[in-house]
């Protein structure tokens, strides 16, 4: 999502003092990592200057949409206010399920005439009206003869992502880029060691899924389930208060002492298992690639007990909750990002956002 219109990508990626800032505005939480570019034993690498997260009342974010702009950009004013962020150019991450991520081969033509002719071919893949998409390529490789470019036609929806925009600004920070928040997701722990992967990042409100092959996004969806969804079933169910609920889940997970709500949780969780699968069959169907070695998790879901069990059960892959941090070397004290009372626990969005530009 780089090249935006007037208000958006007036501002440098960098800040003047080096630093990269991903901001991951999710259901829950303002969440920024702030990154620099280095090397390492004659390497590139990145290395963490600082991370934090404010929490967000319920509400103010729904589905990657903000309806309380006005909570969000205190929410923001406060993230950067507790931390001490000095630099304001931030990295904005945006995810909704209603953001479509297609395959699209275009003419291997100069980067300026193919934006222009982008929204030409966009109107014969996306359903939505095209002056009320924001439109990106992202080119993935070229055909053996040069004349084309194989890539991914990035929709998304243009009004919410403005008022997002908006409501950053209004806290005195400049969005020098969006992008796809599952783009985030992947750099900061796809394993591009691996030939294909599935990385799937479990939210409050949504599910993202990517599947990579060795680094390089195949199939990208967002998904409307997330964690609320199994919260909200298991106070149904046993008639108890949604905080009440939201303790238990944490508590019992899929496999803990109480039985009634193992079974509402895994009840719960088939819908989004089932869209899961669908995912990986779609990609095992459409693509002649290797097959899936793993399915590394992340997000506040990926820490429901007994899930990776489940997942594998029903995929029939190894599947492991994978640290958003495996990739960056780490300048803060090692205990002061793990430590439970550090408030500020890394987001894979919000890390892979800033390690997109500063590597
Ligand atoms: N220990 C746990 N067990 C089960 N679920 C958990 C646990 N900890 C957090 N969660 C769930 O994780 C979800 C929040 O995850 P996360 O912080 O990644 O979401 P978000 O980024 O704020 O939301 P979204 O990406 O959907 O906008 C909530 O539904 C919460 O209940
Ligand atoms: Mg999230």
């Amino acid at each position: 999502m780089k090249h935006r219109q007037v208000r958006i990508n007036r501002v440098g990626i960098i800040n003047p003092d080096g630093h990269v800032i991903g901001l991951d505005i999710g259901a829950t939480a303002v969440r920024a990592s702030i990154l620099a570019a280095g090397t390492l034993d004659g390497r590139p690498s990145v290395t963490v200057h600082g991370i934090g997260q404010v929490e967000l009342a319920s509400g103010v974010v729904v589905k990657g949409e903000v309806r309380e702009p006005d909570a969000l950009t205190a929410a923001l004013r406060q993230l950067w206010t507790a931390h001490k962020f000095e630099c304001r150019n931030v990295i904005l991450g945006v995810a909704n399920p209603q953001v479509l991520v297609r395959d699209l081969s275009v003419p291997n033509i100069d980067p300026g005439r193919r934006a222009k002719a982008l929204p030409f071919q966009a109107k014969e893949v996306i359903a939505l009206p095209i002056e009320e998409v924001v439109l990106d390529f992202s080119p993935l490789e070229t055909s053996a003869d040069g004349e084309t470019l194989h890539g991914l036609l990035i929709a998304a929806p243009r009004k919410p992502l403005l008022a997002m925009v908006h409501a950053v600004e209004q806290a005195k920070l400049r969005v020098a880029r969006v992008d796809l928040a599952s783009f985030g997701i992947l750099r900061a722990i796809g394993g591009e060691q691996l030939t294909v992967e599935a990385v799937v990042d479990l939210g409050a409100h949504m599910t993202t899924i990517v599947i990579h092959d060795h680094g390089v996004p195949r199939l990208v969806r967002t998904l409307a389930r997330g964690g609320d969804d199994l919260t909200a079933n298991l106070a149904e169910r046993l008639n108890i208060e949604v905080l009440e609920a939201e303790t238990l889940k944490r508590q019992s997970g899929l496999d803990g002492a109480n039985p009634e709500a193992n079974r509402a949780l895994a009840e719960s969780l088939r819908p989004l298992l089932a869209e899961i699968r669908t995912s990986i069959g779609y990609f095992r169907s459409s693509r002649n690639t290797a097959p899936i070695e793993r399915i590394s998790l992340t997000g506040g879901g990926a820490n429901l007990s007994g899930l990776t069990q489940v997942m594998t059960d029903q995929t029939g892959l190894p599947a492991a909750v994978v640290d958003p941090l495996q990739h960056v070397r780490n300048r803060l004290a090692s205990k002061e990002v793990r430590g439970a009372q550090f408030e500020g626990a890394p987001s894979a969005v919000a890390l892979g956002l800033a390690m997109g530009a500063a590597a």
